[in-house]
């Protein structure tokens, strides 16, 4: 496995296409959940530079912190609070372009200014979300989404 990733493109979707080979070679090859889901966001991180990428996990009725790339973070949320639990009651996607326009948006960072959460669903059920935020107001756009349900689609696969 080489453990150097490599990115060449400046465009977004050519950045997607040049991570997910790479993010495949990374993974497939561990078995561990904890170690995936930390290369995951440090992969992440690497291609985007975002500002917070990391997963909640669902445990009973919450969601608790799991590994993730920025600033320390809350470590619990109920389900059906913030974007992140509303992304799990939901079971989709939430693009948030300004997040002090989202109702109940919990401020984990003051610096963060959009956010995108995606729900993983492992047979039929929401077992955590993928959550990204950015400081930058809409960074997140439909390119991403589509491509991060896609890479999540595969990547619950490896949880
Ligand atoms: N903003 C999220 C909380 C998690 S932090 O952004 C890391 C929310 O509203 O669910």
């Amino acid at each position: 496995m080489a453990e150097t990733l490599f990115f060449s493109s400046t465009s977004k979707d050519k950045r997607y296409a040049e991570l997910l080979p790479q993010l495949q070679a990374l993974i497939e090859t561990e078995e561990n959940p904890i170690a995936n889901m930390a290369n995951f966001c440090a992969a992440l991180k690497e291609a985007f530079g975002w500002f917070w990428i990391g997963f909640y996990m669902v445990a009973g009725e919450e969601l608790i912190l799991g590994p993730f790339q920025g600033p320390v973070a809350c470590t619990r949320i109920a389900k059906g609070k913030g974007v992140c639990g509303t992304a799990w009651a939901q079971e989709k996607t939430i693009l948030v372009e300004d997040v002090e326009a989202f109702p109940g948006h919990i401020a984990c960072s003051a610096l963060s200014k959009s956010e995108i959460v995606v729900p993983l669903k492992k047979n039929g059920a929401v077992i955590g979300v993928l959550d990204i935020d950015s400081t930058e107001l809409a960074t997140f756009d439909l390119l991403d989404q589509t491509q991060l349900e896609k890479i999540c689609q595969w990547f619950v696969t490896r949880l």
